[in-house]
């Protein structure tokens, strides 16, 4: 039997059942009430007859009491009287009932014997009647009894019109289930259950056209997250097969996250793959009463998440978020993503007074602006340096402890906030490769030397076997950095750096995205394009051209110089007002720190005045969204935008601008790219400028809008190329080569890391 018809027969059993229970005590109720009020009516006349009819007999006149009878059946609607004798034998009777009575009733015969009135309902002929019979007395003894008969048919025609009503009322409500069910059925579930299936046909069919939403009904959600999981699987195991393929046809060398999976297992051998940074790639947080895992905005996450996915391993990071410690198992570990675990997390715990010295003092107040030339003082404290190194060696214990038991470990640290941790790893454990990241610009040699402390972090860092940077540029700083702070042998040929019988290869990685990740199509079926003008008006716009920047929100990036080259764009080209409109997606950042919070207000008031210059009611030049944004709802504004700007002051890749690229497999979109930024050196399609020239921003903007669609599909094509030949899995393999193919040498021992360790 079909689902919908068996759901329909439980139902109208149910109601059915229900009706019938329900009108059988209410018609039963309604007789019982009947028969009492006729009972009630029949005492009453019974005692106004009683002593009359006594008279009549005692008078012995047959006549008067026959008419009397007579007169009292028509007066109170009476079926009939009867006058019996103590023998039980009529001795008047009205004449409708002559003839009916075929024998005594029982309730005239205990009238008579026990001296009291009685009724009883009889069915003599057709009718039922209701006899009421009270005793006749002469003196004190009894003489006879008189009978009343009432027709009590419409008692049992009311029952009948009762049930008659539930009937029919009960066919109404069958007919309402039957027709509710149907529709709900046809609505609901048939229409969910047949839209969920011709999506994983279309998927198994490789039909990869935009997918129906999938239903958000609590009854559906748990399946349909499953669905989406499946199909997402699906979708990536296709791609990657047809990848496979076309790499196999074309000899390409494109880097899939199978291809590094295999490449690493060769490089590593079994052995498993440690990553060490400060940002963790998932985030326990609470929201009211639920915890939630939160993806930080970070370009590192972004771009290691993809290497951990296909390789699996652990990474090491602080666990910041308010809800991480209860979120974590045994040895402070949980696998992650959430939702379909690939690699372990391991979080590491840091005092507030830990984490205010060394995230937010050391790293950030003092070697973020120290790397990035954007006219940001850094500020050096002794206190922080303190914290920073105290938490190098807290990171550096953890790491050592998740390597016990593995020969040769391969170890991946990131950024500025370890430069110590090379050298302190190695110290404990000189059988480790270790290479160290970093994803920040090295300034040149004259302002690094600032630093109180920059003997130590170089020292820290040459414990590495290898240091990666961005961009030649900065490699080539690094080593006249070394150079002229330390005692050092630099081989200029290899790029190696001999110190202390400890030699550091530093070389060039640019990092990149993983492009499969921001388009929404796989293989080569492109993204569905996004509706520019709809997005607008979900902020209140009305506009046609649509440019984005996101960023978080730090100086480094270049944000006001930005919102002023929009407006310069609209004071030079006001056929623009009313028809351009800029979306900055902002990620707040290290608020903790004053030169971050002064940012914020200047953003916000930048946007605003520009704003209040030329909004109209319908528009406004600048719609400003501050919060953390997922990589889905950014990747809508990327491919909605006519343009994207990155226009940093000082940047060591700048991932955003590989990831607009990335996202644009319409070929469409123009990047407009800031020199500054390590990206220009590899996106040479973007329309480059100095984002100090504010002049030149604005003719930047103009040049994107205008541009044909032919030089916009070249530019973007070119550019795609670039992002997807050198993308995040070419980066990790490569880096994950070089490492594991240098040369080991005999262990030394690190002297600066005794140093480190001992906090001097
Ligand atoms: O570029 C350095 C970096 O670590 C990036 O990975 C990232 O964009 C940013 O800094 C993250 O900053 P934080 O972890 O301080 O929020």
């Amino acid at each position: 039997m079909r689902f919908s018809v068996r759901l329909m027969a439980a139902l109208v059993g149910v109601t059915a059942a229900v009706a019938l229970v329900f009108a059988y005590f209410q018609a039963k109720a309604q007789t019982r009430a009947l028969q009492n009020e006729l009972e009630s009516r029949a005492q009453a006349l019974g005692a106004t007859l009683q002593d009359r009819v006594e008279a009549l007999l005692d008078a012995a006149d047959p006549a008067a009491l026959q008419s009397y009878l007579v007169q009292v059946e028509n007066r109170d609607s009476l079926y009939g009287i009867i006058v019996y004798n103590d023998l039980g034998t009529e001795l008047a009777t009205t004449p409708s009932l002559s003839a009916a009575l075929k024998r005594l009733p029982l309730a005239v015969t205990r009238a008579i014997s026990e001296n009291g009135g009685r009724g009883e309902f009889i069915r003599p002929g057709q009718a039922p009647l209701y006899l009421y019979a009270l005793p006749l007395h002469h003196g004190p003894s009894v003489t006879g009894a008189l009978g009343m008969f009432y027709d009590a048919s419409y008692i049992d025609a009311g029952a009948a019109r009762l049930w008659r009503t539930a009937f029919w009322t009960l066919l109404v409500e069958i007919f309402l289930i039957v027709l509710i069910t149907f529709l709900f059925i046809r609505w609901s579930f048939a229409g969910t259950i047949g839209r969920m299936t011709l999506w994983m046909k279309q998927w198994r069919r490789g039909v990869t056209y935009a997918a129906p939403p999938l239903p958000d009904d609590d009854l559906f959600k748990p399946l349909a997250e499953e669905v989406r999981h499946i199909t997402t699987m699906l979708a990536a195991a296709r791609a990657a097969a047809e990848e496979e393929a076309r790499l196999r046809q074309s000899a390409e060398s494109l880097w899939t996250p199978e291809r590094l999976r295999v490449h690493v297992q060769s490089k590593l051998q079994e052995r498993p793959l440690f990553v060490v940074s400060n940002r963790e790639p998932y985030m326990h947080v609470r929201n009211g009463k639920s915890v939630q895992a939160v993806v930080p905005a970070s370009g590192l996450v972004t771009a290691l998440e993809p290497v951990l996915l296909a390789c699996d391993g652990t990474w090491i990071a602080h666990g910041a978020g308010d809800a991480d410690r209860e979120t974590v198992g045994p040895g402070d570990h949980l696998r992650v993503p959430p939702d379909n675990p690939h690699y372990t997390l391991r979080r590491v715990w840091l005092s507030s007074e830990e984490n205010q010295g060394y995230y937010f003092g050391f790293a950030n107040e003092g070697l973020w602006p120290l790397c990035h030339i954007a006219h940001t003082r850094p500020i050096f404290r002794s206190s922080d340096w303190e914290a920073y190194q105290e938490v190098n060696r807290k990171f550096a214990r953890a790491a050592i402890a998740e390597m016990e038991g593995t020969d040769g470990p391969v170890v991946l640290v990131q950024d500025y906030h370890f430069a110590l941790l090379p050298c302190l790893i190695k110290a404990e454990r000189p059988d480790a490769r270790v290479a160290i990241f970093w994803h920040i610009p090295w300034p040149n040699p004259q302002s690094f030397g600032i630093c109180p402390w920059q003997r130590e972090l170089l020292d820290g860092l040459l414990g590495a076997d290898l240091i990666g940077f961005h961009i030649q540029a900065h490699c080539n700083y690094f080593l006249e950095t070394v150079d002229q702070a330390l005692e050092s042998r630099i081989d200029w040929d290899r790029f190696v750096v001999n110190r202390r019988g400890h030699r550091t290869h530093v070389r060039r990685f640019p990092i990149s995205v993983d492009p499969a990740e921001l388009t929404a199509a796989s293989g080569p079926v492109k993204s569905p394009p996004v509706d520019r003008v709809a997005l607008l008006k979900e902020h209140g716009v009305d506009a046609v051209f649509m440019g984005v920047g996101v960023d978080r929100i730090d100086y480094t990036k270049g944000i006001p110089e930005r919102l002023r080259g929009v407006e310069r764009f609209l004071e030079k080209h006001p056929d623009y007002q009313g028809r351009f409109t800029f979306i900055q997606v902002a990620a707040p950042s290290r608020s903790e720190i004053p030169r971050y919070r002064d940012l914020t207000a200047e953003v916000e008031a930048e946007a605003s005045r520009i704003n209040t210059r030329f909004a109209t009611p319908r528009w406004k030049p600048i719609v400003y969204l501050q919060r953390l944004h997922t990589h889905a709802e950014i990747a809508r504004y990327y491919r909605a935008a006519n343009l994207c700007m990155v226009t940093s002051l000082h940047d060591g890749m700048n991932l955003v601008a590989k990831e607009f690229v990335a996202s644009r497999d319409d070929e469409r979109g123009v990047l407009i790219l800031s020199r500054f930024a390590g990206a220009a050196a590899e996106l040479r399609d973007a329309l480059i400028v100095n984002p100090y020239d504010t002049e030149q921003l604005a003719e930047a903007i103009r040049a994107a809008l205008e541009m044909t669609p032919e030089e916009e599909a070249t530019r973007m094509r070119a550019m795609h190329r670039v992002v997807t030949d050198h993308n995040i899995y070419r980066w990790a393999a490569n880096l994950i080569a070089e490492l594991t193919e240098i040369r080991a040498e005999e262990p030394q021992p690190v002297s600066a890391a005794s140093n480190i360790a001992a906090g001097n």
